[in-house]
This record gives C-alpha cells, structure tokens and sequence, in this order.
C-alpha cells in the first residue's frame, strides 16, 4: 500500500478528506463505543425521506426503472424542474436549461471544470462550505478565499469582491443560503455584488441548495431573477438533498444558460453517465406532491432554530444569527482565550471529549476560532447538548 502513493498523481496526493465528514465520524465511531455523543455534526435533515417520494423510488425499482437515462436527466424530470423553477421566479426556463446530477456536488465540480482553466481563479467568501476551496484545487484551478466582516453578518461584501478580483478572475462560488452561517443574502447586497459581477464579467455559480430552508420571516432570493441579464453569466446549483430530506438519492440540479447546459450535460456524459433514474423517479414525485412534507420540516427547523437562539445568549459567545439552511455558526475564542485553548479545534475536541456534544470545528470552513452547530436533530437531543455546552462553559 505505502509502494502506491508514490503512484498518485498531484490531485490524488493533495486532495484531503472533507473534513465535515472526518468529524461526523469520529462521532459515529465513540457511540458505536458506547458513549452518549449528542452530535450536532449533521450536514442534512435528520428526517426521513417523505413517504410520496419514499414510495416512488420503490415503484421504480418495481417497474425495472433501473437503468442509465440521458445524460442530463430524463426529460420528465427536467421538464419539471423547468417548470416549479419558471413558476418560482417568474421567468421563462426551457428544460434544455437543466441538468439533473447525482446531488449538487458533482454539479458544483462540473461546473468548476467547464468554467475555469487550470490557473484561473475562482473566489468565493470566507466562511466557505468544505468542499469549494477542494474542488477549486482538484481542477487546477486558483481558490481565492474572501475576507467578510463580522458587521455583515460574515457575508461577502461587493466592496470585498471588488477588491479580491485580478485579470486571472473567472468565477465567483456564492451561497446562499449560507452553509455554515445560516446567513442570508439580501436583494439590495445581492444586487451590489452581481454589479461587481458583471462589471468584471465574472460567472457566478450560485449554490442555493438551502432556498426552501428560510425562517423567522425572512425570504430567499435567487440570483437567476434578480436582473434580465444575469440568466447571462448564473448559473444555479440546488436539488432536493435539503428541502426533501432526500440526501442520500443523491439528485441536484443546476439551471442555466442551454449552451452552459449542454456543455455540462456532455462532461457529465463523461464522468458520470446519468444519475440514479430510481432516485429522478423519487424526485419527480416530491417535486409534484412533496411540498406539504417540505412545508412542515421547514416549520420543525424554525422551531428549533428559535429554541437554539433563545438559549445561546447563556453561552456568551458571539454567533451569527441565522435566518437559513440548519446551522449556527459561533465564535470560540473568548473560551478559548479564558481556557488557554489553541483555538476552535481544541475547543471542539474538548467538548466531544468532556461532553460528548460533537460540532465542526471552523477550520473546515477557513475560520480556525469559530465552530458550527446543526440543529438538525432532536428536540431532545438540542436541549441535552445546550446544557452540555452551558456546563462546559460554565
Ligand atoms: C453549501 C452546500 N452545497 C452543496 C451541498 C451538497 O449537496 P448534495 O448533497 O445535493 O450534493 C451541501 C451539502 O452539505 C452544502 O452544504
């Protein structure tokens, strides 16, 4: 074995496990132990699948509907996607302009692929999810990480943008809602960064697999409607990983421009074949009649995100306050100061060790003092780990 890894090539020496997943499973592995870990690790609903959805992926394997489709997804599929999107942002959308893929991922690096050569660079706002500074460098391409100020809610800034760009700048990766704030992007900051955009012809891929998980009131702003030219340069990735809790069908989509599309559709060939047809069944079904399902998991998040935000004042520790996606994002570094801790690392060991209550420590997402929260779990198990967290800080 250790003969082979002078046989791996730059990207299979370099690339790094997510680290999201690292900790995940460190946590599984103690409770397979016997301790009681409360893990608040989790990067999906801990729902099941609905029972519509649930339901037509087994009438697809029942019907022997098991086999490779088109490339870019089967025209129901896509066709339908066309159509929730064009009712959902009020624009005309051909079903040329879909890709259906097996999660937003592999779309995400696809996209990557087909838009930035080897040395172009592709930037995108610290924090960031895992997997987008990985894939950047998996393509040869260059990742810019850009600096965000606590005062806008840790989002990136069209001044921020402007002042990262080069003549090497080719795409800017946003997400919103944002995976690990839970912030949310306003039209007018939108609006501030698209010109930034367009002014420096840069492609935005706009990550917004979060958009059906907003709360307290606030609302989602796709970066596809915002303007007429900016169906020109966005591209959209999301799916039904989060809103259906259908993570592991493994089904995304990315909605674009046809010639973008088609470009996609033809690399994914390549590299993929097509998704799952049992799990494009499955999502067709939810996309039809699932949407009461996503209605009331939406409303068990917002409960939950309330009953977090009513009791993380006692921590006294700064936090973004989130109004998406299922994850508060805090700052460790008073603890970290008082205790003499090296910085959210240690204080997540730490805890997982003292308390067994497992977080992600911000490295993962480019903020080393900072650590992210799920509150994709349990009632129970909410309350069980913020009294935890408030003897561990006591
Ligand atoms: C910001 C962000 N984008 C994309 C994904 C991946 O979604 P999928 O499971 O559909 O590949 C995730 C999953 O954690 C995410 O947090």
């Amino acid at each position: 074995m250790e003969r082979f890894r002078d046989k791996l090539s730059k990207v299979g020496a370099g690339v790094e496990p997510s680290k999201t997943l690292a900790v995940t499973a460190l946590a599984k592995r103690l409770q397979a132990e016997g301790r009681d870990i409360i893990s608040l690790t989790a990067g999906e609903p801990d729902f099941r699948t609905p029972d519509v959805v649930a339901a037509a992926g087994i009438a697809a394997i029942r019907e022997g509907a098991t086999r490779y489709t088109a490339a870019a997804g089967e025209p129901a599929l896509r066709e339908t996607v066309a159509r929730v999107y064009a009712e959902r942002w009020g624009v005309p959308l051909a079903p040329a302009q879909v890709c259906v893929s097996a999660g937003a991922k592999p779309l995400l690096y696809y996209l990557i692929a087909i838009l930035a050569d080897p040395g172009d660079e592709v930037l995108f706002p610290v924090p960031f999810w895992v997997s987008y500074e990985a894939m950047v460098k998996m393509r040869g391409a260059v990742p810019v990480p850009v600096g965000t100020r606590r005062e806008d809610d840790l989002k990136l800034s069209a001044a921020g943008l402007d002042a990262a760009l080069t003549p090497r700048s080719k795409v800017l990766l946003l997400n919103n809602p944002t995976n690990p704030t839970g912030a949310v992007y306003t039209r007018d900051e939108l609006a501030a960064i698209a010109e930034v955009a367009r002014a420096r012809d840069l492609v935005i891929l706009s990550d917004e697999i979060y958009e059906d998980l907003v709360f307290n009131g606030h609302r989602h702003q796709s970066l596809y409607n915002l303007a007429d030219w900016l169906p020109e340069r966005t591209i959209v990735v999301s799916g039904v990983s989060k809103s259906f809790a259908m993570t592991g069908w493994r089904l995304g989509y990315a909605i674009g421009d046809a010639a973008v599309i088609e470009a996609l559709a033809s690399y994914q060939s390549q590299a993929l074949s097509s998704p799952s047809q049992i799990s494009q069944r499955a999502a067709l079904a939810g996309l039809g009649d699932g949407w009461g399902a996503v209605a009331a998991m939406r409303e068990a998040f917002e409960r939950r995100l309330n009953y977090c935000l009513g009791r993380m004042p006692a921590l006294g520790l700064p936090y973004i306050e989130p109004s998406g996606a299922f994850y508060i994002f805090f700052d460790t570094s008073p603890a970290c100061v008082k205790r003499g801790w090296a910085d959210g690392q240690e204080f997540c060991a730490r805890l997982l060790e003292e308390t067994g209550v497992a977080l992600i420590p911000g490295d993962a997402f480019g903020m080393p003092g900072w650590a992210r929260l799920s509150f994709a779990a349990s009632d129970e198990d909410l309350a069980r780990a913020f009294d935890r967290l408030e003897g561990f800080l006591a």
